[in-house]
């Protein structure tokens, strides 16, 4: 396994800084010691891991949008980043029906500008995350490995698979990968953490009823996903992005999945249950079909490829995954030292 600690110093920018996993990957990589820079929209209500943890004033934060090619291309210009992370997209199924060209115009154009910009500054690395739901969705059992058809039933999950294709365009034209593998793009599962207040996802929609005492919809207990905890995907981008920054070879798919053991997938219902049974007592649901969008059932990924290749592993299982979410959750409601827990939840996670 990589040692994190070579962060220390590296100049690193993270698109999409003040979201659910920005905000994770930034606060974890001032605990490694690097000097960490931010482009995001301006921070908003759902903002809270970003404001809780106090990041616009620990790392050197710009507002701007990634739509905006001469603005990006001049930041990255200032700030010579050694390995960039792109995160930023408007990264929810549900909006992407109500608001498809928004969707479209930030991670396709968007994310099109950060690779442009990366060519343009002759940046070293870049880790450019697009999501699990890029594969063509065969509804079958088996976990999509990264050679396998992209596409897209939902105008998000076509903008990601869209933004692979750019991305793999963009490799070949540019020759990005002729002699080292410096840029990947990486796809990982349904993230689950403390912080997310994002709407239409499962834990927020928990977390935001339990703690009004309301009764949380349950749209459709039979979907299964590839429920990982936030620091789970965070680590892989951690370690590729030091792989292919210091020591990069060529890898003939520049494209990495990062999702559990597929032994380690449960369904909805399961983990509503589980959270019943185990952490909210109270937790009142109900079943309610969502006639409002259509959604896939089964979404696996394989994650053999970082296993063999890069010596990553998901350490955590679901139960794990609950138990370190709803304790953030609670430490954060019960006025504790948020910063702390997110520490410490951290140096548990390295530690593990
Ligand atoms: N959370 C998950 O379960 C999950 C699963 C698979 C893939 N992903 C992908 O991981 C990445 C991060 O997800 P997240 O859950 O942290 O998302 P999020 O919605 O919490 O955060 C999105 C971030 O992107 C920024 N952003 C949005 N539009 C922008 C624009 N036009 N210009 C600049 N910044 C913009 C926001 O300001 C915010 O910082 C996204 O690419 C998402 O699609 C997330």
């Amino acid at each position: 396994m990589i040692n994190l600690g070579l962060y220390k110093n590296l100049k690193v920018l993270v698109t999409g800084s003040t979201g659910f996993k920005g905000s994770w990957m930034c606060f974890w990589l001032l605990l490694l010691g690097a000097r960490v820079y931010g482009i995001s929209l301006k921070p908003n209500e759902e903002s809270v891991l970003f404001n809780s943890l106090k990041l616009s004033s620990k790392i050197r934060q710009y507002n701007i949008d990634i739509t905006n090619y001469d603005k990006v291309k001049k930041i990255i210009n200032q700030i010579k980043p050694d390995i960039i992370f792109h995160l930023a997209a408007q990264s929810l199924v549900s909006k992407s029906f109500e608001d498809p060209l928004t969707t479209i115009n930030t991670n396709i154009y968007g994310s099109s500008v950060i690779l442009k910009s990366y060519i343009d500054n002759n940046c070293d690395t870049l880790i450019f995350c697009t999501s699990d739901k890029c594969y063509k969705n065969k509804e079958w059992i088996w976990g999509y490995k990264e050679n396998d058809e992209l596409g897209g039933i939902d105008p998000y999950s076509s903008s990601k698979a869209s933004a692979e294709i750019i991305f793999h365009s963009f490799v070949s034209s540019y020759k990005l990968n002729n002699k080292r593998t410096k840029c990947a793009s990486v796809r990982a599962g349904n993230v689950i953490g403390g912080g997310d207040y994002n709407k239409d996802r499962l834990v927020p929609d928990i977390i935001k009823n339990y703690f009004k005492g309301k009764t949380i919809n349950i749209k459709n207990p039979s979907s299964v996903r590839p429920w990982q905890f936030v620091l789970e995907p965070i680590s892989g981008y951690l370690e590729l992005g030091l792989i292919l920054f210091n020591k990069s070879k060529k890898y003939k798919i520049p494209s990495w999945n990062f999702g559990p053991d597929i032994n380690k997938i449960y369904t909805v219902d399961h983990l509503i249950k589980f959270t019943k049974k185990n952490i909210f007592k109270n937790l009142k649901y109900s079943y309610k079909k969502n006639h409002k969008f259509y959604e896939s059932k089964l979404l696996f990924l394989s994650n053999e490829k970082a296993k063999l290749e890069l010596g990553w592993r998901p350490r955590f299982n679901v139960e794990q995954t609950l138990e370190f979410t709803f304790d953030w959750y609670d430490s954060y409601y019960s006025g504790e030292n948020i910063i702390n827990t997110t520490a410490d939840q951290i140096e548990k996670y390295s530690k593990s």
